[in-house]
């Protein structure tokens, strides 16, 4: 079993350190001639067109990716986009009609209401796309185009490279739709790709530095929470975040989008608790990164714990944050594939001090085929 784990003590640490292969397999082949391709298409280059709504169903790691969707599908393309647990869209009246594309995200291509959120889908004539990791598996069948994640077989329950192969899957249909609206010219759409390519080779540069997150597990494995704090995309990080640590830890973990701070979680914070804050990069839009460093500032003036996720060269924050971790530089919607690394490797070595199944947490299942 040993052999099988890589050396590793648990799959899920091999896993995480696949993740630069299970990303760059997922892009490789998407872009034939200048042009984003997806892998199933039954849908015309006219249906892409048309489409004026999209809607991203998920359940779990998978609709964190989707959070992420909207973020990327709204900036290159301008189609409003909404993100929705498939168990909710299911039983609401969506409002769909044959130019909506429905993205269905799902690792196994199995979970029930993510399938049935689908068919919903369907009866109404909306195009349904997949994001699946399983090859045929019933999601996939079903849909009008698919893009497969190539991340490979996952044997940890809690994902974590099939949710970095999510993202980049996300990208791509955000950047074909793109494409076939012409709301970026196809030299853009190029260098978007080629942006996304290069995330495999940052990832492995996180990975590195891996011992450290292992260390700084250890070190709040006896903490009785953590809270995580996000803005735009850095809050479905938080997000991913604090899933994992619910998932492997069985611990308090929350999180919350940095803005809403003042709004409630901050009568959370007391002496000593652990609080993960995702720093956007200074050079990207200035704004968000000047809101979340005077969030740190407050939190740690009510004597927080910060654990600190920024760009390597970012001494503006080194002052407010207990503990730093350096992420490579990376456009800012590409920062998620980055800054969920060490969250992931956070939370399995909590739960690893505290003496729990890595790779096989109480209570949960790999798919939920079950309503
Ligand atoms: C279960 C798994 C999660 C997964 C979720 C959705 O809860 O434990 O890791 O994110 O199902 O699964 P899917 O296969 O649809 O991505």
């Amino acid at each position: 079993a040993a052999a099988e784990k890589g050396g590793h003590d648990y799959f899920m640490l091999k896993e995480i350190e696949e993740q630069p292969t299970a990303i760059a397999d997922t892009l490789r082949g998407h872009l034939v001639e200048g042009r984003i391709v997806l892998d199933e298409q039954r849908l015309t280059d006219q249906d892409l067109r048309d489409v004026d709504k999209v809607f991203v169903v998920a359940c779990g790691t998978a609709y964190h990716s989707g959070l992420l969707a909207k973020y990327a599908i709204e900036h290159w393309t301008r189609i409003p986009v909404e993100i929705e647990l498939a168990s909710e869209f299911r039983y609401r009246d969506p409002v769909l009609d044959r130019s909506t594309l429905v993205v269905a995200i799902s690792q196994s291509g199995e979970t029930a209401d993510t399938l049935e959120a689908l068919r919903h889908a369907k009866e109404q004539k909306a195009r349904v796309l997949a994001i699946c990791n399983t090859n045929g598996a019933q999601i996939p069948r079903e849909s009008d185009a698919v893009i497969y994640t190539h991340a490979g077989p996952e044997i940890g329950v809690a994902a974590t490279k099939t949710f970095t192969a999510q993202v980049a899957a996300n990208y791509l249909i955000g950047l074909a739709l793109a494409q076939a609206r012409g709301t970026k010219y196809p030299d853009e759409v190029v260098r978007e790709y080629e942006a996304l390519e290069a995330i495999p080779a940052a990832v492995a540069e996180v990975l590195e530095s891996l011992g450290e997150a292992r260390a700084l597990g250890q070190e709040l494995a006896p903490s009785k929470a953590v809270l995580f704090l996000g803005r735009h995309v850095g809050y479905p990080v938080a997000l991913e975040g604090a899933l994992k640590l619910k998932e492997l830890a069985y611990m308090h973990a929350e999180a919350f989008a940095a803005g809403e701070l003042k709004h409630g979680p901050i009568a959370l914070i007391e002496d000593g608790l652990p609080v993960v804050v995702v720093m956007p990069s200074p050079k990207g839009r200035a704004v968000l990164h000047s809101k979340l460093l005077s969030n740190i500032q407050e939190i740690k003036a009510r004597g927080a714990r910060t654990v600190v996720l920024a760009e390597t060269g970012d001494e503006t924050v080194r002052p407010f944050a207990d503990h730093l971790f350096e992420l490579p530089a990376v456009p800012t919607l590409l920062q998620p594939l980055v800054a969920t690394i060490p969250l992931q490797v956070i939370a399995a070595e909590i739960a690893r001090a505290r003496g729990y199944d890595v790779d096989k947490p109480r209570n949960l299942a790999k798919s939920v085929t079950v309503e």
